[in-house]
């Protein structure tokens, strides 16, 4: 009954956790559930990710939710839009099923807090050292979302790939029931990988933003001919002499342990991964190689 409910009326939207977790209890394993976690701004890249999570589910969750442990810098955690209204809207537009909206004290009732994760040391490279915390900060609050929505699938895009690579470790290591799976990059028309923190560039910054993916195109090109070390010089003196981007790390790293190479070898797979600060702006990015 609740079922035939669900796929004919509009979309249901939960702050309470309790309330969700009883809808949940009457779905769960009767209707696949798909589920993208996200802190809202969405943008089209969230979008295409419900768009791929609807191919193998029937109820499509999404939860709107800016993690507080997960910033290590307040201005940044104080300036991350929040566009609720016209989260909900979009949502509705492209028929979610069920939107969360919790309060901290729903996810967080006691302290705000995270907990210590290991992820055989996937957390302390690139962003790991460059934000300290920060993926116990993702681990506390995937995990939280994970025991409430109880989805089959979750789906994450790869532009944060070492977190994505971190949720698929937090699910090995927490025996916890869900297929994660990864979703392309969602790029603008010019490049510039899609993200909440894209509203926040100034004019100027924004039309400066796509070097970030050209510089990322041209050094996959010289990973065919040049030596790591070469590429990574390039990058930098790249940014060097770029008057509005500022390079925070330029890495090249084996995709499955993350850790920086410095020599190629056949049977790895490699990716670049960049950091780049436009204004205040830290603008995150990455290819395959
Ligand atoms: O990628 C994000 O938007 C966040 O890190 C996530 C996965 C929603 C956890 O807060």
């Amino acid at each position: 009954m609740l079922l035939t409910v669900i796929n004919s009326i509009d979309m249901l939207v939960f702050e309470k956790t309790k309330l969700l977790q009883e809808k949940i209890a009457a779905i769960k394993g009767i209707k696949k559930i798909g589920f993208i976690p996200t802190m809202g701004a969405l943008h089209k890249g969230h979008l295409s990710l419900i768009q791929e999570a609807k191919k193998n589910n029937s109820i499509i969750v999404v939860s709107i939710f800016v993690n507080p442990t997960q910033f290590d810098n307040k201005e940044d955690l104080s300036n991350y839009p929040k566009t609720l209204e016209n989260d909900l809207k979009l949502l509705r537009s492209v028929g979610c099923d069920i939107a969360f909206t919790p309060s901290a004290k729903e996810i967080y009732p006691t302290k705000i807090v995270s907990q210590h994760f290991h992820f055989d040391g996937l957390e302390n490279e690139m962003e790991g050292k460059h934000r300290k915390g920060h993926f116990d900060g993702v681990g506390t609050i995937v995990k939280r979302l994970f025991e409430i929505v109880k989805p089959d699938n979750a789906y994450f895009g790869e532009k944060d790939f070492q977190q994505l690579q971190i949720i698929k470790k937090l699910v090995l290591k927490n025996r916890i029931p869900v297929q994660i799976v990864g979703c392309k990059i969602f790029r603008e028309k010019d490049g510039l990988a899609m993200s909440s923190r894209n509203t926040r560039l100034t004019k100027k910054h924004r039309l400066a933003a796509p070097f970030i993916y050209q510089t990322l195109q041209k050094a996959k090109e010289k990973f065919k001919t040049e030596s790591i070390s070469k590429i990574n010089f390039w990058v930098a003196q790249q940014f060097k002499e770029h008057a509005l981007l500022e390079l925070e790390y330029f890495t090249i790293a084996d995709e499955k342990t993350l850790k920086e190479s410095f020599r190629k070898r056949k049977q790895k797979n490699y990716r670049a991964f960049i950091v780049v600060f436009a204004g205040k702006i830290r603008l995150i990015d990455n290819i395959e190689l």
